[in-house]
């Protein structure tokens, strides 16, 4: 096992998961909620608990697949929520994985990762989207820790990483963050360069 992995699945074992809130968040089930086509390819990396795959899951998208490191928390969500396809429950490296997507939701994930990472991020996630494809979700945009997760940030620094890639359509203060978010996340829109500038 990886440092990652063993970190991460500690953290699940010990059941220290301070970033979980038990359900999906406003931001997100506020956006979902809009979205029509059904049959969109939805990722969600580091998706944790996946509150968020379940309720698109029971809106009826059939096309949600959940990424993440952790073993712990993948067998959580198969038995939590026994009639998500298995095959859309992937235990894997973000970094390693392949295929093509409309869409990819961040939410405490990118703070997840080491900073070092954050441009891998940007490529990856550039690479698994399909022409016009786009991340949407919620990243901080307060100092937070510089040492362990959750890693803090600011827009500039985002913008730097992104750009290459995306164009940012939208990063600015969510205005329905739950309470112990409020004022310190931006909502994010970003769409993917058909060529990158790098
Ligand atoms: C802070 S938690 C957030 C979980 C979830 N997004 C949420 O909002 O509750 C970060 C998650 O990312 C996962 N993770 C960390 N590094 C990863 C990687 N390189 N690839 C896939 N998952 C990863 C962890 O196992 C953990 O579930």
């Amino acid at each position: 096992m990886t440092s990652t992995k063993k970190f991460w699945d500690k953290r699940y074992q010990d059941n220290d998961i301070g970033w979980d809130v038990g359900e999906i968040t406003t931001p997100l089930k506020t956006y979902f909620n809009q979205l029509e086509d059904k049959l969109l390819s939805i990722l969600i990396p580091g998706a944790g608990n996946s509150y968020e795959a379940e309720y698109l899951h029971k809106l009826g998208f059939t096309n949600v697949i959940v990424v993440d490191i952790a073993p712990t928390v993948i067998d959580k969500l198969k038995k939590r929520v026994p009639d998500f396809p298995t095959p859309h429950i992937i235990n894997m490296n973000f970094f390693d994985l392949t295929g093509q997507f409309d869409l990819i939701i961040e939410q405490t994930f990118f703070c997840a990762i080491n900073p070092s990472l954050r441009a891998n991020y940007a490529k990856q996630a550039h690479h698994l989207l399909k022409p016009n494809g786009k991340i949407v979700g919620l990243m901080f945009n307060a100092p937070l820790n510089e040492t362990h997760p959750p890693y803090g940030g600011d827009c500039k620094e985002y913008h730097s990483y992104f750009n290459p890639y995306f164009d940012i359509q939208t990063m600015e203060e969510a205005y329905n963050s739950i309470e112990s978010r409020a004022k310190r996340e931006v909502f994010v829109k970003m769409v993917k360069k058909e060529y990158s500038s790098l």
